[in-house]
């Protein structure tokens, strides 16, 4: 498994959950974050004269999903959450040793596109 950590644009959440969700990847969790990268912020220029805004509001998207389907979550999310402007985000994916289902006690529990049926599977890869 993988956790699929992906800082975006606050305005692109809408369009890259409409586009995984087209290709049945489902279940994620949304916070809240500031962040900075390579330009540590931004400079605006105001009347009084040049400030900084150092952290930059963004979202984080958390998605965990069997490792065949980490490929393709990342691509939609990259592609659905460009504009090619600097501040577009980063993706990252990290190595995930175990998830268990609350509800049921399920370990390593079917996770995003596994709860859907091999034919659907087909379809959508
Ligand atoms: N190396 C990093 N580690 C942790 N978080 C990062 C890292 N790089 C970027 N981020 C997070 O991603 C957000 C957006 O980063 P941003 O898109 O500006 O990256 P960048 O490397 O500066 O690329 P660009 O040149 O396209 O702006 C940051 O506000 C921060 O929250
Ligand atoms: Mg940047």
């Amino acid at each position: 498994m993988k956790k699929i950590e992906a800082i975006i644009r606050e305005e692109k959440l809408e369009a890259v959950k409409r586009a995984l969700e087209a290709k049945g990847i489902i279940s994620m969790t949304v916070s809240e974050v500031v962040g900075r990268g390579q330009q540590k912020g931004l400079r605006l220029q105001w009347r009084a004269g040049e400030y900084c805004v150092e952290f930059l509001p963004k979202l984080k998207l958390e998605i965990v999903c069997d490792d065949a389907d980490c490929d393709l979550a990342v691509d939609i999310i990259c592609q659905t959450a460009r504009t090619g402007d600097i501040g577009d985000g980063m993706i990252f994916v990290l190595p995930v040793e175990g998830a268990v289902r609350v509800r049921t006690g399920e370990r390593n529990a079917t996770l995003a596109l596994s709860t859907l049926s091999d034919k659907t599977l087909a379809e959508i890869r």
